[in-house]
């Protein structure tokens, strides 16, 4: 980050950087940054929580608030429906009714809600800075290189492309230009499945180029799927040829993109093997973004959706070790008081971005709206919304999501 010096001498944030730091204003070197005309509440103004009610009553049935599971309690009260992001992709496009829809998640949900709502409604992510950093790791120009290289190494016409939920909207579309899907954590072994069946079968030669997270896609492949660890090559797109050979790439079943999701991947193995140790008969439960020795380690793997499943049926009186996100944890201790929820790693914390949007933000979009501004709008370019939506209805498709 620049800095620039005061009258008082102190270096501060460049105006940019420190209304970013704010979550006001545009960053206009990037799509973060948020555009806040007027004034967001005040963290502190005690009003926030009645502000919100009201705004969204005098709304009525013309908004529709979707929240993520790894959004703050302060937010997720307000939320019409609350889901991983498979349901809320599904019910983003149930949702024609609504004019307005406000997504409290990150910046690729709200673009996959954009793609998939219709033209007259309108969709807003309270704040622009919710990015995420996972999506970040594979930009449009990194793909369409690693395609070439993979047609100049002569096995892209026996690859399909996966893209998990957690990529741009340009990824998902070069996904569907290339007859590939999407998939989320919920999805992946039958996205997968169907994916290796388009070219020859689990026992053929053809290959899936996963993006962009490297670990559900190994997880999925290894775990769930019956390939190996030797199956699957990780393709670094800021190394020549990705940091493959020509054999390399014809050897392997899964081509996985150098990705990761910077929350789960602080999981170790010594987390499942302490946690093992100080709680007796503990379940271990891990999302599959956790690295695959992780994911071997533990006792279930699953998405938010089916982690709040499997502690909803569980015993009680049992003992769980949860390794995802910090504030759908602890609001599952909090639901849970007959079960014990322990959080796998005490030093692993929130997503930062999922918690960029905050009550202030809420506040003052719902405000906006009541006012007969739209703003934070996400609008994909209508191109890209195409091919995307090919690539997005074909997961909708797929047998038994
Ligand atoms: P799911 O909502 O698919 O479980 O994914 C978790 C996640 O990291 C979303 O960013
Ligand atoms: Fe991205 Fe990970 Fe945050 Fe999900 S939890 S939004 S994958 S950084």
């Amino acid at each position: 980050m620049t800095a620039v010096t005061t009258a008082t001498g102190f270096a501060e944030p460049t105006p940019s950087a420190a209304l970013l730091l704010l979550g006001q204003k545009a960053d206009l070197a990037s799509e973060r940054g948020v555009e806040c005309p007027g004034a967001l509440p005040a963290p502190d103004d005690p009003g926030l929580v009645e502000r919100a009610r009201a705004a969204k009553e005098a709304l009525g049935d013309r908004v529709f608030v979707l929240g993520h599971h790894y959004q703050r309690d302060e937010v997720i009260q307000f939320a019409d429906v609350t889901g991983d992001s498979f349901k809320l992709a599904r019910e983003a496009a149930a949702r024609p009714q609504a004019e307005h829809v406000v997504f409290c998640g990150v910046h690729f949900m709200a673009e996959s809600a954009d793609i998939l709502t219709g033209d007259h409604q309108t969709v807003v992510l309270p704040d622009l800075a919710a990015g995420c950093s996972m999506a970040d790791m594979a930009a449009i120009e990194q793909v369409e290189e690693a395609w070439a290289v993979l047609t100049d190494a002569g096995v892209s016409a026996r690859t399909v492309p996966v893209t998990y939920m957690n990529s741009t909207a340009a990824i998902k579309a070069f996904t569907g230009r290339h007859g590939g899907t999407v998939c989320t954590s919920s999805n992946a072994q039958v996205a997968l499945r169907w994916a290796f069946e388009k070219v020859g079968g689990l026992t053929g030669d053809g290959k899936v180029l996963f993006m962009p997270d490297q670990h559900l896609g190994r997880n999925t492949a290894v775990e769930q799927l019956g390939l190996t660890l030797e199956d699957c090559v990780v393709f670094d797109p800021r190394k020549p040829g990705g940091g493959l050979t020509v054999a390399e790439l014809e050897a392997a079943r899964m081509i996985l993109w150098r990705g990761h999701c910077s929350v789960h991947g602080r999981f170790s193995v010594q987390n499942v093997t302490d946690v093992r140790s100080r709680v007796p008969g503990v379940n271990v439960l891990v999302h599959p973004e956790c690295k695959n020795e992780v994911v071997a380690a533990a006792d279930l793997v699953g998405s938010t959706e089916f982690i709040i499943r499997a502690l909803d049926a569980a015993e009680p009186g049992s003992a769980w070790a949860i390794g995802t996100e910090l504030n759908l944890v602890r609001r599952l201790a909090a639901t849970h008081p007959e079960l014990t929820v322990h959080y796998l790693d005490s030093t692993v914390c929130f997503c930062s971005t999922m918690n960029r949007i905050d009550l202030p933000h809420l506040v003052w979009t719902l405000e906006s709206l009541v006012e007969g501004r739209v703003p934070n709008r996400i609008v994909v370019d209508p191109e890209d919304a195409r091919w995307a939506r090919a690539a997005l209805d074909q997961m909708l498709a797929l047998p038994g999501v």
